[in-house]
């Protein structure tokens, strides 16, 4: 059993040993995968570069991206112990304007490599680039794949409320008692979770941040304290931090010096306990409900309209007499 003590007393190893708690490498993934013995990581989440030219990625040829990220694939795979579990996060390759889902070209890399896929989640987020030319972003893909079919699955510490919590059943044996399960409901393959845009809390300098609670949802569902996570494109560090957060293990590699300092201090700040972030299934904002005075369109406003204004939230008397 793991205390929250032990891990307030750990360091930072620069590289993979048993008895270590937290490695942050800063080099490339593959020379820190080496080190990793077969069988050992129970959990690879990761969100590698996604070949769209940012500045800490070489624009590469779709194939010789795919010959990359399968390099570093199989040496995951190669650490993986059997019961564990490869989530890979990613986007679009976009090429002269023709977007490719970068999961559908990975996918068949995965399963020659006789991973058998558990979910492809759809993780929804509201900002990002607009476009002018298709319709803007708003997703990104988690693909789940697992070793064999004895995987670990926790569901209870990730179930979030139902919407019906009152309901009951109205017929059989079980008539009248409540019919939803207490700790909740499975929260499904479509997450809606803000992605780390200048307002977030967790904003770094870094391009494209995965929010820690993002992460915290797979780490507590797909290990077990004491387990070890690996990120092998670690960037600022959030993998680490979900992982130590739940008491598990954690390690990463990271090419780009600033953002291995920017890692390291915010596992510094998550081990004392100081890192602020956003809390796991904490409601997305609603600026209509917080009554922000943005939500009011100058446009419509203005025409003076006896109709209700549609962006308004109406008051349920409101929502029956308008028609
Ligand atoms: C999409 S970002 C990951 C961000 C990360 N999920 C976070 O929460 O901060 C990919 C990261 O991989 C790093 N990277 C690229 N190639 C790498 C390699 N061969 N080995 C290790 N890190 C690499 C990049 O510098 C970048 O920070």
């Amino acid at each position: 059993m793991y205390h929250k003590a032990m891990f307030e007393k750990l360091k930072i190893a620069k590289m993979y040993d048993p008895s270590e708690h937290i490695v942050v490498y800063p080099g490339d993934c593959l020379e820190l995968l080496r080190h990793i013995p077969n069988e050992t990581l129970q959990l690879v989440v990761t969100s590698p570069p996604y070949n769209i030219g940012k500045e800490y990625e070489r624009r590469l040829k779709l194939e010789s991206y795919l010959e990359q990220q399968a390099a570093v694939i199989g040496e995951c795979v190669r650490c993986l112990s059997p019961r564990g579990s490869i989530c890979w996060q990613i986007g679009n390759y976009v090429d002269e304007g023709a977007i490719i889902p970068i999961d559908t070209v990975l996918y068949p890399i995965f399963t020659r490599l006789g991973l058998r896929m558990r979910n492809r989640i759809i993780w929804h987020f509201e900002h990002g680039l607009h476009c002018s030319r298709r319709f803007s972003g708003r997703y990104e893909t988690i693909i789940w794949f697992t070793k064999s079919n004895d995987y670990v699955f926790n569901l209870d510490p990730v179930r979030i409320p139902q919407k019906y919590p009152g309901k009951k059943y109205f017929k059989g044996p079980n008539a009248g008692k409540y019919s939803c399960n207490p700790l909740g409901k499975n929260p499904g393959d479509l997450w809606v979770i803000p992605n780390v845009k200048s307002n977030h809390i967790e904003k770094t300098d870094h391009p494209c941040q995965f929010p820690v609670e993002l992460i915290e949802r797979i780490v507590l569902s797909m290990t077990n304290e004491g387990d070890w996570v690996l990120d092998p494109f670690l960037g600022t560090g959030t993998t680490i931090i979900a992982a130590i957060r739940h008491k598990r293990r954690g390690a990463g590699a990271e090419i780009v010096s600033r953002y291995v300092q920017v890692a390291k201090q915010r596992i510094e700040q998550e081990l004392a306990g100081t890192l602020r972030t956003r809390p796991m299934n904490k409601p997305v904002y609603d600026p209509i409900e917080a009554g922000n005075s943005l939500t009011m369109s100058p446009w419509i406003a203005k025409q003076k309209s006896k109709q209700m204004v549609l962006l308004e939230k109406p008051t349920r008397k409101q929502r029956y007499s308008a028609q």
